[in-house]
């Protein structure tokens, strides 16, 4: 756990970019800062490894005051990944990952196997081993800095904005390995972005910094979401927070409506009675095939079996594993305005209109308020795996 405990840095000129912060940062989390340009994000970061020396108050990994550490060994007990990745453009791939192992005196070959095995853990293809950091995209730099970051086993990782000069959509793409990665490794993660959709997307828990390096708020993702602080954390969060908190509510407990879904070779008889025999007969029922997979939208009294003649119903969701906000997503762009919800082997477990969605958010958001009368946890619904938020 890295403790930050009263710290300010005043540089020379004057200028207090960080203010008395305290943080707890704990160990097999990753811990976001985010904040305006300015607020002192970076330079919280490089006094945890000491690239920078704080004016005032202590800083401590697992009980030991990083003052009192020798700082080369400091700085390799913790990987560092900054913005455009840094790496060495005179060396390989492979020699920039094995840097910090060659540093740490093991011999080229050994260096260079654990530096190989990095590549295929961060989704590099080995034939890039030998070229050089301009021979990649942008993307490709990124992951062989979180690679060489890795490379000597770090129980900590530093990450300065590091996906911020990539696109969105390889920007997503190394926020998912990053998280994979952690599933795997379980470092403590202090990652700084200036992106509150990737602070919510990786974060376990998010300090927001304002303006002079002051703390405005530590908390989880969904707590920041539905109890912001104050007036700025709730500018910073920006109009969608409502929406975003969906992210963090389960479908497990979804009431699904089953009695609307037939298999394709359903007698059309059966389907018409169970259908006519409803107040909303005019809805469709979602036809699957033998396999329990969706095929998609029929209206019940048209319906002739020809799957040819069935409407698209687009995109499913995991009951358990998606979120409300996925479901929610899903039931917006159906045809019908009903979500098809699937188990891990995508058959179908039933449907789901947006009322039914509306209702279950309300009742989640009732059972928060009931359950935790500060507003931090969601004690009924853990958060959904991440990487489907
Ligand atoms: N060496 C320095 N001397 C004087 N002031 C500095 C120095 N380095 C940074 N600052 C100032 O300290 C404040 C915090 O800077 P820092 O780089 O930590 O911000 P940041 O939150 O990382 O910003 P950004 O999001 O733009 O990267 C800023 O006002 C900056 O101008
Ligand atoms: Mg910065």
């Amino acid at each position: 756990m890295i403790a930050i405990e009263d710290v300010s840095k005043r540089y020379a000129d004057g200028t207090v970019a960080v203010d008395r912060l305290s943080l707890q940062i704990p160990n097999h989390s990753i811990t976001v800062l985010v904040g305006p340009s300015g607020c002192g994000k970076t330079t919280t970061l490089r006094m945890i490894n000491r690239m920078i020396e704080p004016s005032s108050g202590t800083i401590r990994v697992d009980g030991q005051d990083v003052q009192r550490q020798p700082v080369n060994a400091l700085r390799r007990s913790m990987g560092y990944v900054i913005q455009n990745a840094g790496l060495f453009q005179h060396r390989t791939i492979l020699d920039n990952i094995a840097t910090v192992p060659r540093l740490l005196g093991w011999s080229k070959q050994r260096a260079r196997a654990r530096a190989a095995e990095l590549m295929e853990r961060v989704g590099l293809d080995k034939d890039m081993a030998r070229r050089y950091p301009y021979q990649l995209s942008g993307g490709q730099q990124q992951r062989v800095g979180v690679a060489r970051a890795l490379a000597a086993d770090p129980p900590i990782l530093l990450m300065d904005e590091p996906f911020s000069a990539v696109d969105p959509v390889v920007r997503r793409g190394l926020q998912e390995e990053l998280l994979r990665i952690q599933g795997e490794l379980g470092k403590a993660i202090v990652f700084v972005t200036h992106d509150m959709d990737e602070a919510i997307t990786i974060g376990d828990r998010i300090a927001v910094l304002r303006k002079g390096g002051r703390l405005a708020q530590f908390a989880a993702p969904d707590e920041l979401l539905s109890s912001p602080a104050d007036e700025f954390v709730e500018e910073f969060l920006g109009g969608d927070r409502g929406i975003r908190g969906l992210s963090f509510l389960s479908t497990r407990d979804l009431e699904l409506d089953r009695s609307r879904v037939f298999p394709i070779d359903a007698d059309r008889q059966r389907i018409a009675r169970a259908t006519s025999a409803r107040p909303a007969d005019a809805q469709p029922v979602l036809v699957t095939g033998i396999d329990g997979k969706p095929l998609g939208w029929t209206d019940p009294a048209a319906w002739n079996g020809d799957a040819g003649t069935l409407t698209p119903y687009g995109q499913s969701f995991e009951v358990g594993r998606d979120s409300l906000r996925v479901a929610l997503d899903r039931a917006v762009l159906s045809p019908t305005g009903h979500a098809v919800a699937v188990d891990g082997s995508g058959r179908v477990l039933g449907i789901a209109g947006q009322e039914t969605i509306a209702a279950a958010i309300r009742a989640a958001r009732q059972r928060h308020a009931a359950t935790s009368p500060q507003g931090t946890e969601y004690p009924q619904d853990p958060p959904p795996v991440k990487a489907t938020r």
